[in-house]
């Protein structure tokens, strides 16, 4: 049993037990994983983590966003337990089963809007994206898509033509879904169009109108925008309110759907349960993954009932929305109702305080941003020029490592805090010190 909540490291990394398991994994496993350092986990407990060989990390990537409630909540743990011992597997594509229902009505109850809702149950964030997409298609009975630069929406080939996040993702796969348009996302740090916030009058939203809805798909052909409220692998960039206000305009005006994917800002992170709840705008179609079971697999696509109209047969899974995944969800949803949202917030708030100086006291941090729990640093070269500086974010995410904090990189040059949202005061300040240090030593032979 894990005895700390801060880091203890008693090896060297990797650790012996660590090395062995990365050689086995070399020889055996994929090579499309992408690992930034070598952390074998074994077990896990809140905010904390430890490796095979004893060391004890404190986790500010929580699984990608996944783990809410922390590493083995025992509330989440005790309800896969019960579930698991009475019904595993049923299909909800053939029969029914109370636990489909019943979260379905405690999600449908939190995401915006005064329409009705209905619910679609999938396996990860790409099939509540692909479900998303193939809905928006059917529903609107038009095949033209609209997504953003910097976007990821997953993996599988319907999702994989919305990503635009890095080409390596592309690449080698052949020809895409057709029909999709990717436009700039409203990156106010990196303007597209070199604008001010202050005064730019949304430009990154009204292209749509004033260009692309006239040079390159009329507006009546397309099926839905998809956008990420916060976007997520691009760099923990937030999508300004105006910016969604006007968005969502623009796609009600064409009868056109807004999916917004909530997949990673989604389930409290953000210190509401929608980041699109901080704009103001009422998805019609919200996508939903990552934290909703604690680190159960389940995607959920959530949809005005009047869009979610396909008949029998259009669109289904074997295995989603599983009993034992659907009880995590449920523990989850009272976990974070109860308490963690609120955690999320205020820890998220202390964060930024605590970092709100550093583009003064750090030279090569660019920008700090996000909302709650979702905080993205950009690395630059020089805060003037804004040159991305890959190879410093990549040492900081590997020095952090060596210190016993675990982080991930976000876009070419971000790196990104998303502990889960049981993270204390204590904890917080543990990562925001490290990464201060980090940076303070780095900019000494910068
Ligand atoms: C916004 C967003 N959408 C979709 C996905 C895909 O989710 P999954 O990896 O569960 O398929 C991700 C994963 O990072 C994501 O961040």
């Amino acid at each position: 049993m894990i005895d700390t909540k801060l880091p203890k490291l008693i090896t060297k990394l990797p650790g012996p037990k660590a090395a062995e398991v990365l050689k086995l994994d070399a020889q055996y496993i994929s090579p499309s994983y992408t690992r930034d350092y070598p952390m074998v986990a074994k077990t896990g407990r809140g905010a904390v983590v430890e490796d095979v060989d004893g060391n004890v990390f404190l986790d500010f990537a929580a699984g990608i966003a996944v783990v809410s409630t922390g590493h083995c909540h025992p509330d989440v743990v005790s309800a896969i337990q019960k579930q698991a011992a009475e019904l595993i597997h049923m299909s909800g594509t053939d029969f029914y089963y109370t636990q489909m229902t019943d979260f379905a009505q405690k999600l449908a109850a939190v995401v915006p809007g005064s329409e009705q809702k209905k619910v679609y149950y999938g396996n990860s964030g790409a099939e509540a994206v692909e479900a998303a997409l193939k809905l928006s298609r059917y529903h609107t009975k038009r095949d033209k898509t609209i997504a953003f630069y910097g976007s990821f929406h997953g993996r599988t080939m319907g999702a994989l033509s919305l990503t635009s996040s890095k080409a390596v993702q592309r690449k080698g796969f052949g020809t895409l879904l057709g029909g999709v348009t990717h436009i700039p996302y409203p990156n106010c740090y990196r303007c597209p169009y070199n604008l001010e916030p202050k005064s730019c009058a949304i430009e990154c939203a009204t292209i749509l109108e004033r260009e692309i809805f006239k040079r390159i798909v009329d507006p009546e052909e397309v099926s839905a925008v998809f956008i990420e409220p916060i976007q997520g692998e691009g760099g923990y960039v937030p999508a300004p309110k105006e910016f969604m206000q006007e968005l969502q305009r623009i796609t009600r005006k064409y009868g056109i759907m807004l999916v917004c994917d909530e997949v990673q800002s989604g389930m409290g992170r953000t210190g509401k349960w929608w980041a699109s709840e901080h704009t103001g705008t009422e998805p019609d179609i919200i996508t939903i993954a990552k934290g909703v079971a604690s680190g159960m697999p389940l995607g959920v696509t959530v949809a005005r009932a009047s869009v979610m109209n396909w008949t029998p047969g259009a669109h289904a899974s074997t295995f989603g929305g599983n009993p034992v995944c659907i009880a995590a969800a449920m523990a989850t949803f009272q976990l974070l109702e109860k308490q963690y949202i609120e955690n999320a917030r205020r820890v998220g708030e202390h964060i930024m305080n605590r970092m709100a100086d550093w583009t003064k006291r750090h030279k090569i941090v660019g920008d700090i941003r996000g909302r709650g729990l979702m905080i993205g640093v950009e690395i630059v070269r020089d805060q003037k020029t804004k040159e991305k500086a890959k190879d410093l974010r990549d040492k900081i995410v590997d020095a952090a490592f060596t210190k016993g904090l675990l982080i991930l990189g976000a876009g070419e040059n971000s790196f990104r805090f998303c502990p889960p949202l049981v993270v204390d005061q204590e904890q917080a300040d543990f990562a925001v010190n490290t990464i201060d240090s980090i940076l303070t030593n780095l900019e000494k032979s910068v």
